[in-house]
């Protein structure tokens, strides 16, 4: 344990920490070293506060599933370094994924490293790790369960350092590789993403108009297809929660489906299916419409559509192209450089607001990334 002289509320030590960061900002780099020396060797107690799963989910989730609790944290050792989250992100795959009781809820984070033990994690640099929805948390070389490693924020690409949790982070990297690989998308194909409005979907949908196809979104409020359209460049959009699917399509997409980039499932995908152009592709992402069904889900059946039309249907996990993640942070980097790929962000502040973020996003409250600003 840091030895215990003061035990100081944690905002203190953060406040204290940050006027050192905006020392460093201002001044010179031997400023800025001296400025983390003092605060390591300081050597107050840092509190953290993380949320433990109390009951597993079952159906929506409810705020008495999770409790936050506090942890004291240990002195980084040799290899180790402590971290405080600046941004934490909230996913669909946080409901998907099965937990227990006792267990910190997963999650991502944009970390500050405070004390650093490991030369790889200097001091004062941003990272991003796959710790759980905690304020602070000390690094120790073990695997995250998604098995994304920990990695640096490259100061190089001049991004604000949020994005490193959407476009420029797992969902970017999801909509990158998850659409180009699996879809095979030509010039003037065409091109159909449902949550479309989403960290994943604004992007696949941006990335189709790169490579010059013709791309409906489907949203689930006509609010979000406007801002698809007029913001993002989509064609059209349909909502599901008033349209009419198939006739939306006949309409919009009169010659039929070449590509489906699908994060939903269920019955509004068995309905894209039936669109679908001979030789077609469906890169399957996400069943965000099952994920809080407590009874088995039901759809029309698409062997038919499958058959007859000779389409190809993939599911993929991102952790597929860990090794060559850093590809497609680059090339969508460049794209936001160039504006031709932009971004929006729902930010919900304060760590306390970290479970009504995850609601609201699973809710559709988010347009683009939703994510807590601590
Ligand atoms: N395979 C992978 O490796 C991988 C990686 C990342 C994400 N994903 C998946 O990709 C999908 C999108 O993730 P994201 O991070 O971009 O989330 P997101 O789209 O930013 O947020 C979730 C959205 O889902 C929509 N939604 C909620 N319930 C729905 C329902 N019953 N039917 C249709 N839409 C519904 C809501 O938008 P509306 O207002 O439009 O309903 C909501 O905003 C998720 O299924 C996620 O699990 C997969």
């Amino acid at each position: 344990m840091i030895s215990i002289l003061r035990k100081i509320n944690l905002y203190e030590a953060t406040k204290a920490f940050r006027a050192s960061c905006e020392l460093f900002n201002n001044k010179k780099n031997n400023l800025c070293n001296s400025s983390f020396k003092k605060f390591s060797s300081c050597q107050e107690t840092i509190t953290g506060r993380k949320y433990v799963i109390q009951n597993k989910f079952c159906g929506f989730p409810k705020e008495c599933d999770l409790k936050i609790v506090e942890e004291v944290m240990p002195e980084p050792q040799e290899g180790q370094f402590l971290c405080e989250s600046i941004f934490i992100s909230v996913d669909p795959y946080q409901r998907a994924y099965e937990q227990n009781e006792g267990d910190v809820m997963i999650g991502s984070q944009v970390a500050r490293v405070l004390i650093s033990k490991n030369p790889c994690y200097p001091e004062g640099s941003y990272i991003v790790g796959y710790y759980g929805w905690k304020t602070h948390h000390v690094f120790d070389n073990s695997q995250s369960g998604l098995a994304i490693p920990t990695m640096i924020i490259p100061e190089s690409l001049d991004m604000p350092k949020s994005f490193f949790l959407g476009v420029l982070g797992m969902p970017g990297v999801t909509a990158n590789f998850g659409f180009l690989e699996i879809c095979q998308p030509k010039p003037c194909e065409t091109v159909i993403v449902t949550g479309a409005a989403g960290a994943v979907g604004s992007i696949v949908g941006q990335i189709a108009k790169i490579k010059n196809c013709y791309v409906i979104g489907v949203v689930g409020s006509q609010e979000k297809g406007c801002w698809i359209t007029r913001n993002l460049g989509f064609d059209g959009y349909i909502n599901y929660k008033e349209d009419d699917i198939c006739e939306c399509l006949n309409e919009l997409a009169p010659n039929g489906i070449d590509c489906y980039f699908d994060n939903v499932g269920g019955e509004i995908s068995s309905q894209i299916l039936r669109h679908m152009n001979t030789n077609g592709r469906i890169s399957v992402c996400g069943a965000i419409s099952a994920y809080n069904s407590t009874e088995e889900e039901k759809a029309t059946i698409i062997q038919k559509s499958m058959i007859f039309n000779e389409l190809k249907m993939e599911g993929f996990l991102v952790t597929r192209w860990v090794d060559r993640w850093d590809d497609a942070v680059t090339e969508n980097a460049q794209w936001l450089k160039e504006g031709k790929l932009s971004t929006r962000e729902t930010v919900t502040k304060g760590f306390e607001n970290t479970f009504k973020a995850f609601t609201d996003m699973l809710s559709g409250a988010n347009f683009g990334k939703a994510i807590v600003e601590l």
